[in-house]
């Protein structure tokens, strides 16, 4: 059989129209949208009722027994740094290989983030490397659980622990996702993470923070929920300061958004069960290829729950040293879109943070890794299709070769896929 030519040197593409179904994220259902409606209807738009009951079913869901919501993820996560102390004279470690929101709240506080590498083969903080990074002034360590993978809670908590660390996970990409059989946001003191709508927990724009240390749950209170600081603290305990928000943040989540959180939580395991299904599938199909790889944790009982913007392993030695920026853009230009190279921008390229690093690991993680399709939903038909286009490219990457020279090794630019890009713009 003649092999087909590749659609980037002109051959016919593999799909000649991306079917937005396929991902269109997030699911809005009915009930959401009748649930918002009586939000607006009832005019109790700045209460708290809607929270609370949300509040109550995640924490439940989870499994921890507090949760206190939030308007973004990035408000939780910095409240969760000043639950657990942290301020001037402080440190805080976390990946350089995330999003700046894992940690810019610290600095916000008053603390330095200090960084550390990550593991080239989950792509998760380097435990090793985070011992190493721990000096007397190291309050909290972040572990976040990078593009839905678990990262490697045995030794990041066996770490904290013997030198007296808190430990705050980051779960904004692995809502409901499992290390060895137990849920992550339920290894460290408290976690946090982002509810917004690209993530696969979405409800619009909000954030959540789980813990079961009531005095967490009570500071975190203390610091943007200001109008609940009268119903977990004495009077005689806020005689002093009153009911002051010592963050002078307003954190409460908008009504029609816990609206929403409490109906996705009734359809986001099923939710989730589809998505794997369908990645699962996908990976099977792509079997065998070389070069290209399902990044999926390696340990029994852990899952990539929700499988946040997918990415996997590329190996530019399996294609002759080809970029990933040129094979992605092949195969993109057999599928109209979905395949991008590399995804974060490591964060101590930033002056923002002082100079820190090098981070070898980090600094090449961009050139190994392929942001592919995330599937909503299991139509085998369909993700054939995207499966025959990889292998197409992969079965014919000499071709690529010439196109390669003179392109720029991906440094994750600002850290967008293709998603967040459309999303955002
Ligand atoms: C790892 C991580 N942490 C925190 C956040 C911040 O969440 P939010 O955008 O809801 O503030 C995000 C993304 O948005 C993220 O990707």
């Amino acid at each position: 059989m003649a092999t087909e030519k590749l659609a980037i040197l002109g051959g016919k593409p593999v799909i000649e129209k991306q079917d937005e179904a396929l991902f269109h994220w997030p699911i809005v259902n009915d009930a959401m949208r009748e649930a918002s409606t009586a939000v607006l209807n009832e005019g109790v738009m700045s209460g708290t009722d809607r929270a609370r009951k949300f509040e109550d079913g995640f924490a439940k869901w989870q499994g921890r027994q507090y949760a206190l919501s939030f308007p973004s993820g990035t408000s939780a996560i910095t409240t969760a740094f000043f639950t657990l102390g942290v301020g001037p004279g402080d440190e805080v470690i976390c990946p350089s290989f995330t999003y700046w929101a894992s940690c810019l709240g610290a600095q916000t506080l008053g603390a330095k983030v200090v960084f550390c590498d990550c593991e080239p083969e989950t792509m998760q903080m380097d435990p090793a490397a985070f011992e190493a990074a721990i000096t007397p002034r190291t309050k909290v360590v972040v572990a976040v659980h990078l593009s839905a993978c678990p990262c490697d809670m045995d030794r990041i908590m066996d770490i904290a622990n013997r030198h007296h660390i808190a430990v705050l996970e980051d779960v904004s990409h692995a809502q409901g996702g499992h290390y060895k059989g137990k849920r992550v946001g339920n290894f460290g003191q408290v976690a946090a993470m982002s509810l917004m709508s690209g993530k696969s927990f979405a409800i619009g724009e909000g954030g959540m923070l789980v813990t079961d240390d009531y005095e967490i749950y009570r500071k975190a209170i203390r610091f943007g929920h200001y109008d609940r600081i009268p119903q977990v603290f004495s009077m005689e305990e806020i005689k002093d300061t009153k009911n002051m928000p010592f963050g002078a943040m307003k954190n409460r989540l908008n009504q029609c958004a816990a609206a929403v959180g409490i109906e996705q939580l009734k359809k986001y395991d099923a939710e989730r069960a589809e998505i794997e299904k369908a990645m699962l599938y996908y990976w099977k199909q792509l079997e065998g290829v070389p070069g290209f790889r399902i990044m999926w944790p390696k340990d029994e009982g852990s899952d990539k729950a929700g499988w946040y913007a997918s990415r996997c392993h590329y190996d530019p030695e399996a294609f002759g040293g080809l970029s990933n920026v040129t094979f992605a853009k092949a195969v993109s230009a057999e599928t109209q879109g979905g395949y991008t190279p590399g995804c974060y921008m490591p964060l101590h390229t930033s002056s923002l943070f002082g100079k820190q690093g090098p981070f070898p690991v980090t600094e090449r993680m961009n050139q190994l890794i392929v942001s592919d399709p995330w599937f909503k939903h299991c139509d085998t038909a369909k993700i054939d299709l995207y499966a025959a286009a990889v292998r197409k490219v992969a079965a014919q990457w000499e071709a690529l070769l010439p196109l390669d020279e003179g392109v720029p090794p991906c440094d994750g630019g600002l850290g967008l896929t293709d998603f967040e890009k459309k999303k955002r713009v």
